[in-house]
């Protein structure tokens, strides 16, 4: 069958730029580049524990057959649901599919026409996919530029035709393609004096900062400030699926309206009863050794980067990245250190922008501090 001719085009033009996309076979390297950051999607413990609890509970059955709002919502959901609202202290939470859907589901649905939506110019594509359906006016701020945000906000006042328009501001609490992390307090406080909706991914913070994981937002103590926040359990909770977090209002709305939640089947069973153990773990004493393993090895990575006089993006969280800069030449090196066991992933552009092609590890609670200092020595081989 012919293939159209503008496709094969596009596909050629990746070959000619080095950054075709295809998928790897799985090595067996030494990981440096899942997002499990706590060995989670590997613990027994959760995976024992869930069938148990879904077979104590007598749900045998594999799928949720339907829309939450049809036949797929089932009495775990409303529980997991509640435990989250706990955990998170925060009134409403809502789960979704993924946190690709979540994003699809808030950005889409939430700001309206004539509503203004800031984003930073580095936000996740998930977000930016959604800020894509939405009516809303759309400006990004550079990326961490809180002066930049405080200037567009102020020009946007300036714009409003209606009294009645909302402007949404949006970050990541630990950006996935730099690791580092925007300074959220300051933000919370321009939130609020100009009276704008902050809405924060936590993708890559939950599991990672605040007791037990609850996030950098609960860390710094802002959970009652944000109005929505995403948090997915596909990093560091090493399962799947995502929750949206905020008042019963914002929950009451996104089961109305947010497109990527009502016309999506529900999450199976075993799905809800594999967060539910998550957060278990997370509240255990595992858990809390688990993520004090993950900082010491950030510390050991830190330490190893100063003894080496590697120049990495600074960062706090458990993604740390070195811009290599040239899809050709980040490729290599990533195909390199590959070779030598190592499971550092490029990342090329158009995934990140063109002359910021980079290395990017992502650390684990289970990475040894030998594995540590031997991916940055090999790294030293190839980049001053
Ligand atoms: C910041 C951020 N938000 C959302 C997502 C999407 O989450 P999920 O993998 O659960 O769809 C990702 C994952 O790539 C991410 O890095």
């Amino acid at each position: 069958m012919n293939f159209p001719e503008k496709l094969q085009k596009k596909l050629q033009k990746r070959i000619h730029n080095n950054s075709l996309r295809s998928l790897g076979e799985n090595r067996n390297l030494i990981d440096f580049s899942s997002n499990d950051y706590l060995g989670f999607s590997k613990s027994e413990e959760i995976f024992k524990k869930a069938h148990q609890f879904l077979v104590t509970n007598k749900s045998i059955q594999n799928g949720a057959t339907g829309s939450r709002l049809l036949s797929g919502n089932y009495d775990l959901y409303s529980l997991v649901e509640k435990e989250l609202s706990v955990f998170h202290n925060i009134e409403g939470a809502l789960l979704f599919n993924s946190g690709y859907n979540a994003n699809l589901g808030v950005f889409s649905s939430v700001p309206q026409r004539g509503d203004y939506i800031l984003y930073d110019e580095l936000i996740h594509a998930s977000i930016r996919d959604g800020i894509q359906l939405s009516n809303a006016k759309q400006y990004k701020f550079n990326h961490n530029d809180i002066k930049h945000l405080e200037d567009r906000i102020i020009s946007i006042k300036k714009e409003f035709k209606n009294n009645d328009s909302a402007i949404y501001v949006v970050t990541e609490s630990v950006f996935s393609m730099d690791g580092d992390i925007p300074d959220l307090k300051k933000m919370v406080e321009i939130c609020e004096s100009h009276q704008v909706f902050f809405i924060v991914d936590e993708a890559h913070s939950v599991g990672v900062f605040g007791m037990n994981g609850r996030g950098l937002i609960q860390e710094l103590g802002l959970e009652n400030k944000i109005f929505a926040r995403i948090i997915t359990f596909g990093k560091a909770l090493g399962s799947h699926g995502a929750v949206v977090l905020g008042s019963q209002k914002l929950k009451e709305y996104l089961v109305n309206f947010s497109r990527s939640f009502i016309y999506t089947t529900g999450l199976p069973p075993h799905a809800i009863a594999t967060i539910k153990q998550v957060y278990q773990l997370l509240e255990s004493i595992n858990g809390v050794k688990s993520i004090q393993q993950l900082h010491e090895n950030i510390h050991h990575f830190q330490t190893e980067i100063e003894r080496l006089q590697l120049n990495f993006i600074k960062s706090k969280s458990a993604i740390h990245c070195c811009v290599v800069s040239g899809n050709e030449q980040t490729k290599r090196i990533a195909k390199r250190m590959q070779d030598n066991g190592f499971d550092v992933k490029p990342i090329l552009s158009p995934t990140v922008a063109e002359g910021q092609e980079r290395l990017r590890f992502c650390l684990h609670s289970y990475n040894t501090k030998k594995e540590i200092t031997q991916v940055l020595e090999n790294l030293s081989t190839f980049v001053m």
